[in-house]
């Protein structure tokens, strides 16, 4: 009896505390970002490897860990050292100083990408990834003295105002006013909904041949055919579509992409903001597709999620001290000594374990589970990965049609903890992404165990049933 009334009694201090949170955060919290996408937001209290943890105690099993910037997990006792070291050494300093982790960093980052790339070149960094985004376009403008890029439909490079410019989304610029340097939207290799309708096994890069096309005569509007000159200075490319729906390019699209871009002197610039770090099981995800960038955009996982820095590498001869002078961009906190010290040791970790070989099995073992439930529910349309980076569209009965509120409510039966694989009860976080909004994003720790992908697979299955009771 007694141990009742003091259960009772901590879930009303729960109860009482979460109400008087939620009633702060209406009132004095902005809504713009995108906490609301959901009705009830849940309130974390703890985060430790997989999992995240509310007031109550609950555990919620996290498939997208912080949009993939938690790659090494919540609490990695490694990473969390080096930033407590640095925060008792050197905390704070301006960027216009040096200290060697920066150094160290940048060099690591340049001679991996020399390594990979067989191309000399320098890092830049600052804080988010929109704002190494935003550095990149300067670097272009800078080299090429034009401004108008291509970029992918489903691309997402972020949500600044030159970010958003060359984002597809018309959503993310609708209430902002004018975008004189949006870029010019190509539909990507999506094969599982191919923009032309086309069949993956025999089109021969259809796709490829449309966009061939916008070169053959300046009536198209893109090159000047008197001297070849394109009014594009560069391409900018996901990979693999991170927002868009973890999108994995058919092999041997990009080598015949390239080549295109070569004949009219368009830099290709990737950005691996969401891809990079290992997620795909290489450093960069590009690295899997045969062709050498100009530029790569980073951030998120650099850091582990820590204090944030992004930046830029790019070929010697688009930043080379004589062409991108100093001052020719800055941010207060690009460099900032607790980032560069956590980044410099992801690098150090990323040489000394063996993730190549661990996240292509975990990636296998888990598309695998996955795909041995989409034989059991015609709602999954469509599953694939690369690496770690996973995807499982969810369709209508037919296989295609894509099913967003069986999506929006299976999210919400994982955030609110609706779930009780293993007979207790549990949450599950799932991401969204995909041009109907029908895809999970599946971005789970590289530390994952079998026993927790086990796990994921049974709370998803859950997940499923419960919300097609209420959709179907
Ligand atoms: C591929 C890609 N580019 C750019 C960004 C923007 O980065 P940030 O949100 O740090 O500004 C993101 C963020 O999700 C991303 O996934």
């Amino acid at each position: 009896m007694k141990q009742r009334n003091v259960l009772k009694k901590q879930e009303s201090d729960v109860s009482l505390f979460s109400n008087e949170l939620m009633a702060l955060e209406a009132k004095y919290c902005s809504w713009g970002d995108t906490v609301h996408y959901v009705e009830k937001p849940t309130v974390f209290t703890r985060a430790q490897g997989c999992s995240l943890y509310d007031k109550e105690g609950i555990e919620y099993l996290d498939l997208q860990m912080w949009y993939s910037a938690v790659n090494f997990g919540y609490g990695n006792k490694r990473l969390n050292a080096a930033l407590k070291k640095q925060l008792d050494t050197l905390p704070q300093l301006a960027c216009q100083y040096l200290h060697e982790e920066k150094i160290r960093l940048a060099a690591k980052l340049a001679q991996r990408c020399e390594l990979a790339f067989e191309e000399k070149g320098r890092v830049h960094f600052n804080v988010g990834g929109s704002a190494a985004v935003e550095d990149s376009l300067k670097l272009v403008r800078n080299y090429s003295g034009r401004s108008l890029v291509f970029a992918f439909m489903g691309g997402y490079h972020g949500r600044t105002l030159a970010a958003s410019a060359i984002t597809s989304s018309f959503r993310y610029r609708e209430r902002f006013g004018h975008f004189g340097e949006r870029a010019l939207f190509v539909p990507f290799p999506y094969c599982f909904r191919c923009p032309y309708e086309q069949k993956k096994q025999v089109c021969d890069f259809y796709c490829l041949r449309q966009f061939e096309k916008l070169f053959e005569t300046e009536y198209h509007a893109v090159v000047n055919k008197k001297n070849n000159a394109c009014e594009f200075a560069a391409f900018y490319v996901e990979p693999i579509q991170g927002t868009g729906g973890y999108v994995i390019p058919p092999r041997g699209y990009f080598p015949k992409f390239k080549e295109i871009l070569d004949r009219y002197g368009i830099l290709l610039v990737d950005d691996e903001i969401q891809m990079g770090f290992m997620r795909t099981g290489k450093l960069w995800a590009l690295e899997h597709f045969e062709v050498i960038p100009d530029i790569i955009v980073f951030g998120k996982a650099l850091t582990n999620g820590l204090n944030p820095i992004s930046g830029i590498w790019a070929k010697e001869r688009l930043i080379s001290p004589k062409v991108f002078p100093p001052g020719s961009t800055h941010a207060t906190f690009s460099s900032n000594p607790l980032g560069t010290s956590v980044g410099l040791e992801v690098m150090r970790l990323i040489e000394e374990s063996d993730f190549q070989a661990s996240i292509p099995c975990k990636g296998s073992y888990f598309l695998c589970r996955l795909r041995a439930l989409q034989k059991k529910y015609p709602y999954i349309g469509d599953v694939d990965g690369l690496g770690l980076a996973l995807r499982v569209e969810m369709c209508h009965k037919d296989g295609v049609t894509p099913f967003k509120e069986l999506v929006d409510a299976m999210v919400d039966i994982g955030l609110q903890a609706r779930l009780s694989a293993g007979g207790k009860r549990r949450g599950l976080i799932l991401d969204v992404g995909g041009y109907y909004k029908n895809v999970f994003t599946l971005a789970p720790s590289f530390y994952i165990t079998e026993k927790e992908i086990d796990l994921s697979i049974e709370l998803f299955e859950e997940a499923m049933r419960k919300a097609l009771k209420n959709c179907s």
